[in-house]
């Protein structure tokens, strides 16, 4: 009996063994499930998500978030199916991740960070964590709510031991490297007065430029992206009260008005 038991058992453990050298991604996922009360959900309407690989020795009390890129959705064709798909959707989000370059916790990779608390912030919502309208089309079930998923994430980090943090460091990529840009002052707000805290966008500089056709794409694309997501009463009011709130979705339009470093 105690010997099927352990074999059982070591059955159990070659298999994660073999699993974790084929996948080898192995900082597992946190869905943050109380996010949903506050109607902080990903555009399918399940809950928002992010990896933490926890710091060590020096850089115990020091916090890397990084968030995610993936592009946006101008409308509700792409939306839905976005929502179907890890930029949509917790469900369809892999439940463990490697970390590389700037989460990496090697130190000869990443000399400054690796042994910092590293968190990936999970992309989902389709608009940089702008978007916020409160009805539900019945029909698609599609949430436009990345403005709330923000605050929720990182009150739950808090709560983990960031509120602690000695240093914080905001970073991004793309999609999310824009985001890193216009929450910069935002996670500087909700980070305990005491924490140094800087922001880098990383290839998050988008500019408003024709493209080779001649045509404003972009401008239009950001348009259509502010307009569904409703993502206008959550760009800098020092832009919005000026101009068009699309044109505040560009860095150049917002990134001089920005406080922290
Ligand atoms: C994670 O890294 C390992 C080792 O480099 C690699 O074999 C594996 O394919 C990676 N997994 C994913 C999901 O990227
Ligand atoms: C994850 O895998 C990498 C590469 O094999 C390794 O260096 C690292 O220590 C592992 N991380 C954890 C949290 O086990
Ligand atoms: C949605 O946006 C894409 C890309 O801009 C465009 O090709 C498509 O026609 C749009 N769909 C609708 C229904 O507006
Ligand atoms: C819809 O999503 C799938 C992935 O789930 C992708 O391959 C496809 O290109 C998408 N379609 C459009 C029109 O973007």
């Amino acid at each position: 009996m105690a010997g099927t038991r352990l074999i059982q058992w070591l059955n159990l453990l070659v298999w994660a063994l073999v699993m974790l050298k084929t996948e080898g991604a192995n900082v597992s996922i946190t869905i943050v499930k109380d996010a949903v009360a506050k109607g902080a959900v990903c555009l399918d309407g399940s809950p928002p998500a992010y990896h933490w690989d926890k710091g060590f020795g020096a850089g115990i009390n020091n916090w890397l978030v990084h968030i995610e890129g993936g592009g946006w959705c101008n409308n509700v064709t792409l939306c839905l199916n976005r929502s179907e798909t890890r930029l949509g959707s917790s469900k369809h989000m892999d439940k463990a991740v490697n970390f590389t370059g700037i989460l990496s916790r090697v130190q000869n990779y990443n000399p400054d960070f690796y042994n910092w608390n590293r968190i990936k912030i999970r992309y989902c919502d389709g608009a940089s964590f702008t978007g916020d309208v409160e009805a539900v089309d019945p029909d698609t079930n599609l949430h436009f709510r990345g403005a709330r998923i923000w605050p929720a994430v990182i009150e739950d980090l808090l709560s983990k031991g960031m509120k602690d943090a000695k240093n914080a460091f905001l970073s991004g990529n793309s999609a999310g490297g824009l985001a890193s840009i216009l929450h910069c002052d935002s996670f500087r707000a909700l980070i305990p007065s005491g924490a140094k805290v800087k922001c880098l966008s990383d290839a998050g500089y988008f500019i408003n430029v024709k493209d080779i056709s001649g045509a404003r794409h972009i401008e239009e694309f950001y348009s259509q992206v502010v307009a569904t997501h409703g993502s206008a009463k959550n760009l800098p009011s020092s832009c919005t009260s000026k101009i068009k709130p699309e044109l505040c979705f560009f860095p150049q339009n917002v990134a001089h008005e920005i406080k922290t470093p």
